[in-house]
């Protein structure tokens, strides 16, 4: 049976919902589930903006049949190939064998290399214009956001910007379309976050070049591939996508992140907190590394002005799960971060020297110490250095 929701009075949302994924691309823990957003536009001509996973294909075959209602499926806008949208195009094709896809160049290509059978493809390129009838549609390049043949499709006549994984979050939608239907800040932001940076945190610069080009556009709508449409309260997300593709901290505040074996630098990092939170820097987080999945240490990372970054020495290096929070900083591009940090060894303390290593190879990083050794667990001398560490840490906040 349907289940679809008007954005406009001839735009249907037609995606759906998926709450039993654990994993979003096998990789991030979605306890929230996602939506996979599709949109149908019932113009003179019929134009089906991007399709849905595999996983919810029967519903959104259902959604499709239900909206056009006997009316032929004329277009297949593919804003973005990846699978988790493009992976029921070939279904649309066996039920619509004459429906017309337009994409970008790359999505052609893209297309051929996932196996997906037509020759009824239009590609377009920067600033083509396509009309459906009444609606005029703009097609705007937005390469690597998140991945090369990626674009957003901008609807003049009625301000909806398609803005492929531009704007999207975790969490799946339970009826509330409109982000005006929830309230964002509290029950949505963290998930929005923790999408962006995971998933197009890497690419700020391109996200950047979006802006830039969306800047320019009478936008009413944005309508992304995952989480809730925005028909309001722009300045509000705008601000935040400005922050991250620009890797500016939200908060100032400290994410506290320690990797601890027997307790005792989990020992040192709680001291860390309660003498900041004793010199009123209340703005602190702190997050056992093991057991704390490496994509919300991530959003947090991005969130946070300030990081200490706490680890025990295993075999000579880095405690793994800690080396691995490292690297996806890293391969995420973070950067402009203040940051301390805290080695425990009993015989050799590597692990100090190789965070700050890699911390140092991220751009315009601050340390604030140039690291603290503790041999064990805490001793009279090590202790007044969290302690100074936190003044440290505190001054520079202010
Ligand atoms: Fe939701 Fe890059 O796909």
């Amino acid at each position: 049976m349907h289940c679809v929701r008007k954005v406009t009075d001839d735009l249907y949302w037609v995606g759906a919902n998926d709450k039993r994924l654990n994993l979003f691309e096998n990789i991030h823990p979605i306890p929230r589930g996602t939506s996979y957003n599709s949109y149908l536009l019932m113009d003179e001509q019929t134009v089906l903006f991007d399709t849905a996973d595999w996983s919810v294909c029967r519903q959104f075959l259902d959604n499709i049949e239900y909206v056009l209602d006997g009316k032929k499926l004329d277009y297949m806008v593919i804003n973005h190939m990846e699978p988790d949208h493009g992976a029921s195009i070939e279904e649309i094709l066996l039920r619509y064998p004459d429906v017309k896809i337009i994409c970008s160049v790359k999505a052609a290509d893209f297309m051929r290399q996932f196996r997906f059978h037509t020759d009824n493809v239009e590609t377009v390129k920067e600033g083509d214009v396509k009309s459906f009838g009444k609606h005029q549609v703009t097609f705007v390049m937005a390469p690597m956001v998140h991945w090369p043949e990626a674009m957003v499709s901008f609807d003049t006549t009625n301000g909806v910007l398609f803005a492929a994984d531009a704007f999207g979050s975790f969490g799946s939608l339970d009826g509330k379309l409109f982000a005006d239907e929830v309230n964002f800040d509290r029950d949505w932001l963290d998930d929005a976050r923790r999408y962006y940076t995971n998933i197009v945190g890497k690419f700020g610069a391109n996200v950047q070049n979006l802006l830039k080009k969306a800047a320019g556009l009478d936008i009413k709508y944005i309508c992304p591939l995952h989480g809730p449409v925005w028909r309001q309260d722009f300045d509000y997300i705008l601000d935040k996508y400005n922050k991250w593709s620009t890797y500016t901290p939200e908060e100032k505040g400290v994410m506290i992140a320690y990797a601890s074996m027997y307790g005792n630098t989990e020992a040192a990092a709680n001291i860390l907190a309660t003498k900041l939170c004793e010199k009123g820097i209340a703005n602190v987080a702190l997050y056992d590394v093991s057991c704390t999945h490496v994509s919300y240490l991530i959003a947090e990372a991005f969130k946070y002005s300030h990081l200490a970054l706490f680890s025990v020495t295993y075999n000579l290096n880095v405690f793994p799960v800690m080396a691995n929070f490292l690297e996806d900083m890293a391969a995420l591009n973070l950067q402009n971060r203040t940051v301390a940090t805290v080695c425990n060894g009993t015989w050799a303390p590597q692990a100090g020297p190789k965070i700050i290593e890699a911390v140092s190879k991220m751009k315009n990083t601050t340390l604030l110490n140039e690291g603290l050794t503790v041999a064990s667990s805490l001793n009279e001398d090590t202790y007044a250095q969290l302690e100074q560490l936190a003044d440290t840490i505190a001054e520079s906040l202010q």
